[in-house]
């Protein structure tokens, strides 16, 4: 099995679609230019959405047309209809992230269909995508629990999987859009998933509400899973889901993934500077766990040196 972890940053999407201080495109690609230089490759830059109910990404057009492209980076954009998938398309993107939630309540808050709606849309999507040789991901939102309707079941998840791969969908990641799944509900999803259509196919969305980001990220990686979406600094949460705080920090990710023998390609001081790009333009104090701990190390160094030059 691959040693290789894929970090695929969504920081610049769903990190920054919740928040309430606009950042203007010349920061999010300030952001962008600071993760690239860290060594980051796969990034979700933004989606094509309602303007209206998410203004943070209505420079969808414009970002995209902007993202350099001589560095090697894939970039994806999501996409919740056919509308969001032709604005992409336009923009240029080669890679959608198409959504649906696993309940009912979720996709009828977040894109305004019915789960049957959501799903007929995606597979409509997805099969177009693969006519017009864009590649199609899909991400199955709330799958391991609900803001509205709680727990969720896995057959569901799997019935909806099954339908995404069946319309051609090249990946399938599963999300745990606020945080409530745990790290044997993890194992058991994947592992199933992981036997039915190979582990490369897949990948996971955590968000850290309740701490257990990383231990899900390991029960997933335990299952042959590479791909993990994270954000810099665990910025993130969705407007429309309430509860739902940031993602898994990147710089946790990176920082596990590496002190377990995996690769990621990306270099931890180099992701410390894009926090501090991040906290500037969204004027908060971001960071994962592992910059607290490298900052406090910093201090006792820099306190032992004052204390023998005195
Ligand atoms: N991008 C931009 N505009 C869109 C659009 C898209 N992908 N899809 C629809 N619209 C426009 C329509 O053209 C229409 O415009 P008009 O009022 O000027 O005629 C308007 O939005 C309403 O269209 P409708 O089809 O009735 O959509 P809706 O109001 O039910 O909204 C979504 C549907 C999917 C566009 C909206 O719910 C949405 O953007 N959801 C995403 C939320 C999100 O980003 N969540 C976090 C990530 S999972
Ligand atoms: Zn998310």
């Amino acid at each position: 099995m691959s040693d290789r972890v894929i970090v695929n940053e969504v920081g610049l999407r769903d990190g920054l679609q919740n928040q309430p201080r606009h950042v203007p495109t010349e920061g999010k690609l300030e952001i962008l230019d600071a993760l690239i230089a860290a060594g980051v490759r796969s990034v979700e830059a933004t989606s094509f959405v309602s303007p209206k109910m998410v203004p943070q990404m209505a420079d969808a057009a414009e970002l995209y047309s902007r993202l350099p492209q001589d560095k090697g980076v894939t970039y994806e954009a999501l996409v919740p209809n056919e509308k969001g998938y032709e604005r992409a398309i336009a923009a240029g993107a080669k890679t959608i992230a198409l959504v649906l939630a696993a309940t009912e309540q979720m996709n009828q808050k977040n894109i305004g269909m019915s789960l049957e709606r959501a799903t007929e849309v995606n597979i409509a999507v997805i099969k177009r995508a693969n006519r017009e040789g864009i590649k199609p991901r899909s991400y199955i939102a709330t799958s391991l629990g609900c803001p509205f309707e709680g727990d969720v079941a896995p057959e569901v998840v799997f019935g909806i999987a099954a339908r995404m791969f069946e319309a051609g969908a090249a990946e399938v990641a599963i999300a745990d859009t606020i945080g409530s799944g745990n790290p044997a509900q993890v194992k058991f999803i994947f592992a199933t998933l992981a036997a039915r259509y190979g582990a490369d196919r897949l990948a996971a969305h955590f968000h850290d509400t309740r701490g257990l980001a990383l231990a899900n990220i390991w029960a997933a990686l335990e299952c042959g899973v590479r791909k993990f979406d994270t954000a810099i600094g665990g910025l993130g949460g969705c407007p429309f889901a309430p509860g739902a705080t940031g993602n898994v920090a990147t710089e946790d990710v990176v920082h596990m993934a590496q002190q377990s023998g995996f690769e990621t390609g990306i270099d931890i001081e180099g992701l410390r500077k894009a926090v501090a790009v991040a906290e500037k333009y969204t004027e908060q104090k971001l960071g994962g766990r592992v910059l607290t701990w490298i900052e406090s190390q910093e201090r006792r160094k820099q306190a032992k040196a004052s204390a023998a030059a005195e």
